[in-house]
């Protein structure tokens, strides 16, 4: 096995579905969007990464299937090592749909059960914004991921997308909580009021895009690019840093092709953390025009 032990990210959080169900889930996590050939997921196991996150739409579940095992293979790993997560996409809303759709992901993921199975954003495709199908759809997909909960095959629910009306209705609603909500956060887009609800609710927040996909006008922020002068470290490094200082403790997903990258994203255990006069100056970057990298679910019901 590759990497240094003591570099690597390990912190865990707990889990809870509020119906007894407990796990540790890895704080910093492999994406899988934009990953179009298996070896940048075996070299992320190499090297420590044991939170792989698909989804349908990413079209690789069959990769990270067939990478895990081959590590079973070849480093001693086993099931109970990874958490695998993955998501059911926004064509596949409402109840006898997301069945169809857990089905298709256990048989590419071929991994006896998923760890966290998400709704990947909290509409329906092709619905008109304002339609309450939206809601319908959403709740039935919900039922369907509970009872897939109950049979074993998936471990736990989660949300992806979702702003806090979706959040505040689907808690009325269920009967196993969500216990992760994925959405954009990088230092140039914050939702606050999002933060603040999932952890209201105890709903982990797991950022995606943490680079916003190394966008120029991020990556090259004269306030981050001193801070990694400064430190002698890559930008990267000092974004996922700002990630997880204790004033935000974000879970995080790196995605990177790069077997170099994949490496140092995840080997920041022995760096020293950000000082707040740093994390100060890098929350000034959220009041920049905001740059977002994916969908947003605002006016949907
Ligand atoms: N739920 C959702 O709707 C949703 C939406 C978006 C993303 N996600 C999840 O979040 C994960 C991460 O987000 P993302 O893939 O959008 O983008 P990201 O992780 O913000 O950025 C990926 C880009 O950054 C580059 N990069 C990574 N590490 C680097 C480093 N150390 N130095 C220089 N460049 C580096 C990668 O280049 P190379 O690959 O060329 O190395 C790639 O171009 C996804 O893969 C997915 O699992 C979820």
């Amino acid at each position: 096995m590759e990497g240094t032990k003591s570099s690597l990210w390990t912190k865990t959080f707990k889990l809870n579905d509020g119906c007894g169900r407990e796990a540790e889930m890895p704080q910093f996590g492999f994406g899988c969007y934009h990953i179009e050939s298996e070896e940048p997921i075996y070299e992320s196991i190499k090297v420590g990464y044991r939170n792989i996150d698909s989804a349908a739409y990413y079209q690789n579940e069959e990769f990270v299937g067939r990478q895990v095992k081959r590590a079973y293979a070849d480093f001693g790993l086993k099931r109970s090592d990874f958490f695998i997560s993955t998501k059911v996409f926004n064509d596949m809303m409402g109840y006898e749909n997301t069945q169809k759709a857990v089905e298709i992901a256990l048989k590419n993921l071929d991994l006896e059960y998923i760890d966290l199975m998400f709704l990947h954003f909290p509409a329906t495709e092709g619905l008109e914004k304002d339609d309450q199908q939206h809601v319908v759809n959403r709740h039935g997909s919900w039922k369907a991921l509970e009872e897939y909960v109950e049979a074993g095959k998936i471990k736990f629910i989660g949300i992806s997308n979702f702003l806090p009306l979706h959040i505040e209705d689907l808690l009325k609603v269920c009967k196993i909580r969500p216990v992760v909500n994925q959405f954009e956060i990088h230092p140039m887009y914050v939702e606050k009021d999002t933060i603040e609800c999932c952890r209201k609710h105890n709903i982990i927040v797991q950022a995606y895009s943490p680079f916003a996909q190394f966008h120029k006008t991020l990556i090259e922020h004269p306030t981050l690019v001193r801070i990694a002068e400064e430190r002698k470290l890559d930008i990267a490094r000092v974004i996922l840093l700002w990630h997880l200082h204790p004033s935000n403790n974000f879970a995080v997903l790196a995605k990177s092709m790069t077997p170099s990258r994949i490496a140092s994203n995840i080997q920041l255990a022995n760096l020293e953390p950000l000082s707040d006069n740093d994390i100060a100056d890098i929350n000034e970057l959220s009041k920049c025009p905001p740059i977002t990298i994916c969908w947003k679910a605002h006016g949907y019901p």
